[in-house]
């Protein structure tokens, strides 16, 4: 008669072990992949408004010299950055950069709401985002410019091979480099 109690401690003695394990921590528990781990991904959204042409807004034509000397300009953001900083090469341009505006792009969506951008208004959402700067006056000859440089000498260039616009660059897309997909 004394087995039944033994089994039932054994049972016991089981679910503790069992419960210690879960709070020693699954290693799986905490996804790497759980938070936005891309560093493309923009921050915090914005008021559509404030990267939105004006009413009755007439594009100026810019000089693309001052608009490749902005380009690299890291006085233009308040973090350092330079539009090159992320843009060289054509790094962080998606495969959609080479369709003629205005057209999607992922971050004016995603941050804005925003179904298509004209040029001008993505370089204003860049300057307001990753360059935690405030957008450029809209009638300045600064905007017009870096739109001048950008459509003239990076978008006419860009291939979308790049391996930064190929969404299987981030490691969390795809599921077997998961480690806690199964
Ligand atoms: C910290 C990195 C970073 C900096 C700095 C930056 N950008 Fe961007 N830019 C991005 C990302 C990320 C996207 C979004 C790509 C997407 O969602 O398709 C983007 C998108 C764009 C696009 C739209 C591409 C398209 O598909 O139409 C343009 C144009 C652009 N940036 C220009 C600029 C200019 C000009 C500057 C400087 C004033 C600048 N960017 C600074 C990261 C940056």
């Amino acid at each position: 008669m004394k087995t039944k109690p033994l089994i039932l401690l054994a049972i016991a003695l089981g679910g503790l072990a069992a419960g210690a394990a879960v709070a020693a921590g699954n290693p799986c528990a905490q996804n790497p992949c759980a938070k936005p781990a891309n560093p493309c991904a923009a921050k915090a959204g914005i008021d559509p408004k404030q990267v939105t042409r004006p009413a009755g807004y007439q594009p100026q034509a810019g000089d693309p010299k001052l608009g490749e000397q902005l380009w690299m300009d890291t006085r233009l953001s308040s973090n350092g950055m330079s539009c090159n900083s992320c843009h060289a090469n054509h790094g962080a341009f998606q495969a959609g950069f080479a369709e003629p505006y205005p057209h999607f792009v992922a971050m004016a969506k995603d941050q804005a709401g925003l179904k298509a951008v004209h040029l001008d208004e993505m370089i204003q959402a860049c300057m307001l985002m990753p360059m935690a700067a405030k957008p450029l006056p809209w009638d300045s000859k600064e905007l017009a410019a870096l739109t001048a440089y950008t459509r003239d000498a990076v978008q006419k260039t860009f291939r979308p091979a790049n391996p930064c616009s190929a969404r299987s660059a981030n490691p969390c897309a795809a599921k077997p480099a998961n480690p806690c997909a199964k």
